[in-house]
């Protein structure tokens, strides 16, 4: 039998302020259930300067990696959309921050939100001809849209971190998956952009259309696999699309399965939807960490969930490139991620107002050739952003 291959350890990092939706809403003169029910978010992540993506990155993966595991990698991966550099990748900085061994490449790859799934793939790949190896892959973004604009309420920040091994405790991956590219303009951020450019409405009609057509592959190759999935867990730029991508496949026609098992089928999938989607919920936008996220909310929260099971992952990127992911719970997914600790992380947050959250908002890394401090407005543990020199970004650790 072939190794299995997967996430061996997973772990979640997000900034220290939220703001709360029924802030944001007071303040845009919104009703606060278009958030809340509408798009479906409760908070939403404020990352400080201090806060960038490589200190949001290397707090999550801190936490998973022994000086065994840091031996044992022999590649970073870094998957982002918020980089903040062309041509030098963030995963340098984790490698010398983690004190991975030297020997290990380090690299970025981008594609919108999809990013975080190839570098997935990637280390899979890699493990899997190296059975004794291990993948180091970090999901770190900052969704901005700008202030007032329509995309606000669905910003976010936060990253995972993920070891992907042989035998991995928590999630094995298939080799199979059924993947689609469509050149489009749905969300997309030109280089002389500090915000994405968005089709809202359009967005979320190529995402319900690429996931149906995705569906409709998988339904035609391999309906037996998909019947047995227990549960769907998709890329939640807002929760509300998931339930969105859902109904569109509820509402297609023509499908393999009768109208009983197809129902059976979504049903099964419904009952998992509000696990899968409460810590998104929390946070908000994510980009390439956002499907993730809420594989680990899905496998933390729902209690009925057990080793054996097999999961779909939806991953979409806008562009756009998809791809679904199937993969099987392994036996020791409860010990290896541990609910109290990321429950913890995300009650020691602090709320802030809307004005706090505007100036943060504001704030930026200098873009002379000066030496700056960077001072963010709070004191928490873990590496942060703590000087800009002549462009270069130097970072500290904090107890
Ligand atoms: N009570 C309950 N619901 C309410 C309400 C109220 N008082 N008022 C409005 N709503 C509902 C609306 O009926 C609507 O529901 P449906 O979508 O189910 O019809 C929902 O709230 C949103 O209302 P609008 O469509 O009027 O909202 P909007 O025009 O402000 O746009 C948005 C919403 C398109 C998501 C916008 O926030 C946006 O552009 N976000 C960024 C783009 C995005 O996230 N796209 C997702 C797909 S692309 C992707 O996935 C990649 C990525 O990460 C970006």
């Amino acid at each position: 039998m072939d190794t299995k291959v997967g996430i061996d350890k997973m772990s979640v990092y997000l900034p220290h302020f939220y703001l709360e939706m029924e802030e944001l809403a007071t303040a845009r003169g919104v009703e606060v259930e278009k958030y809340t029910i509408g798009i479906g978010q409760n908070k939403m992540a404020v990352p400080t300067i201090e806060e960038d993506i490589v200190a949001l990155g290397a707090n999550a993966a801190k936490q998973i990696l022994t000086e065994e595991d840091k031996g044992a990698i022999d590649q970073v991966i870094f998957a982002t959309e918020s980089s903040f550099d062309y041509s030098k990748a963030s995963s340098t900085y984790i490698h010398e921050l983690l004190e991975i061994q030297p020997f290990a490449k380090s690299f970025e790859v981008k594609e919108a939100c999809y990013g975080a799934t190839a570098a997935l793939q990637l280390a899979c790949d890699y493990v899997r001809l190296r059975p004794n190896r291990k993948v180091l892959v970090i999901s770190a973004d900052e969704a901005r849209y700008g202030l007032e604009t329509g995309g606000e309420p669905t910003q976010g920040a936060g990253a995972i971190a993920m070891l992907i091994s042989a035998d991995p405790q928590i999630f094995a991956l298939d080799m199979d998956s059924i993947s689609i590219t469509d050149n489009q303009f749905d969300f997309w951020r030109p280089n002389y952009s500090e915000y994405s450019m968005v089709d809202g409405k359009f967005s979320t009609e190529l995402y319900k259309n690429i996931f149906t057509r995705i569906m409709t592959k998988m339904e035609a190759t391999q309906p037996e696999k998909l019947k047995q999935l227990r549960a769907m867990t998709f890329h939640l730029p807002f929760t509300k699309m998931g339930k969105k991508a859902l109904g569109s496949y509820e509402e297609l026609a023509d499908s393999v399965f009768n109208e009983e098992e197809k129902t059976a089928l979504l049903n099964t999938w419904k009952s998992y939807f509000e696990e899968s989607a409460r810590l998104n919920k929390e946070v908000g936008n994510v980009y390439t960490a956002s499907l993730f996220l809420s594989l680990v909310s899905l496998l933390i929260f729902a209690e009925d969930l057990k080793s054996g099971d097999q999961i779909g992952l939806f991953s979409y990127g806008s562009g756009a490139v998809a791809e679904l992911l199937v993969g099987t719970i392994q036996d020791g997914f409860l010990n290896a991620l541990n609910k109290d600790v990321i429950v913890q992380h995300f009650n020691n947050r602090e709320a802030i107002d809307i004005e706090r959250y505007e100036a943060i908002f504001n704030e930026a890394v200098p873009t002379d050739d000066s030496k700056t401090t960077i001072k963010g407005p709070i004191e928490t543990a873990g590496f942060y952003l703590a000087e800009v020199d002549a462009h270069r970004r130097y970072y500290k650790y904090r107890d």
